[in-house]
């Protein structure tokens, strides 16, 4: 083959990772969400925004352009809501190939668990668990018939590791990953992945609120803690490894909690072994 060919082939296929994919993303108006959806459609997907912000959902839907993109309000713990999305993405595109269950949210920290409400741990794990099992049931329900597909949710860095946010929050991502690992076990004989991924805090409408930072301050707090240096996560980089494991790069990929973390869950902090002396 030509280098020219060559390197058009590679071109097509950096920027068409996605080519007649059709995408339902909850969560889709803002931050993580908006981002993934931005990039899927960038690379040839058909995208389905689900979340309750209308208009910021309009807003991006507007940004991508309605003819790739369509807005559902849905509130991911209601399950006619996710139902109807489902289905109006099938009747609107003729498939759906990605589900992607981002939609979350957080409760206030309280040190001290006896000081915690059950009215929130519950709003938490609604959103959190409930809406993500509620993704899954009716995304299986339309990929298992046509033997083709791949759910993916967004757990956390707190999916893995204790005392990084609150009961509920660490509880709830907890939780998607067995609901990722169980639907994988049950959806492998038709083809169907199954995955999701675990970001460090990154500056999004989500952390502020949950930090009380605003992006500059977040993001520094983030580096100065983090275990890769000289970066900060973005929601870029959130984004990507989506794109990946929604596309075919990751065709054999399935039951996987994918961290973007720099590392930082797999480090001891008390353990100091490889700190370098003082230059
Ligand atoms: N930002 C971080 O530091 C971080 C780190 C790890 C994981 N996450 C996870 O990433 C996901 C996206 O969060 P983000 O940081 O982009 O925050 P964000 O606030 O920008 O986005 C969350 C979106 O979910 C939507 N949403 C909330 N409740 C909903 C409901 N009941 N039904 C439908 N949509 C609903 C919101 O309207 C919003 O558009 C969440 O699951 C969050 O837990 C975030």
């Amino acid at each position: 083959m030509a280098t020219a060919s060559i390197v058009s082939a590679v071109t097509r296929r950096q920027i068409s990772l996605l080519e007649g994919k059709v995408a339902l993303i909850t969560g889709g108006a803002s931050g993580i969400g908006e981002c993934i959806a931005k990039l899927f459609s960038k690379h040839g997907a058909k995208v389905a925004i689900a979340d309750i912000q209308d208009e910021q959902g309009h807003s991006v839907v507007n940004s991508i352009g309605p003819s790739n993109s369509t807005f559902f309000h849905c509130d991911v713990t209601n399950e006619d809501h996710i139902k109807n999305a489902v289905d109006k993405v099938v009747s609107n595109y003729g498939k759906l190939d990605i589900m992607f269950n981002n939609a979350g949210t957080f409760d206030h920290p309280k040190p001290r668990i006896i000081d915690n409400e059950k009215s929130d741990f519950e709003r938490v794990m609604s959103i959190n668990v409930t809406g993500v099992f509620l993704g899954m049931k009716h995304a299986a329900r339309v990929m298992v018939p046509t033997r083709r597909g791949t759910i993916i949710s967004t757990a956390s860095l707190s999916s893995g590791l204790g005392g990084a946010a609150t009961h509920a929050y660490t509880c709830s991502k907890h939780a998607i990953v067995g609901l990722t690992r169980n639907l994988a076990v049950e959806l492998g004989q038709f083809g169907i992945r199954v995955n999701c991924l675990s970001p460090y805090a990154l500056a999004t409408p989500l952390a502020k609120g949950f930090l009380g930072l605003d992006d500059e301050a977040l993001e520094q707090a983030m580096n100065y803690m983090a275990n890769l240096k000289g970066t900060t996560l973005k929601v870029d980089d959130v984004a990507n490894a989506a794109l990946f494991l929604a596309s075919d790069e990751a065709k054999y990929v399935s039951g996987q909690n994918l961290f973007i973390d720099g590392g930082f869950g797999i480090v001891n902090s008390a353990i100091k072994l490889f700190e370098y002396p003082e230059s």
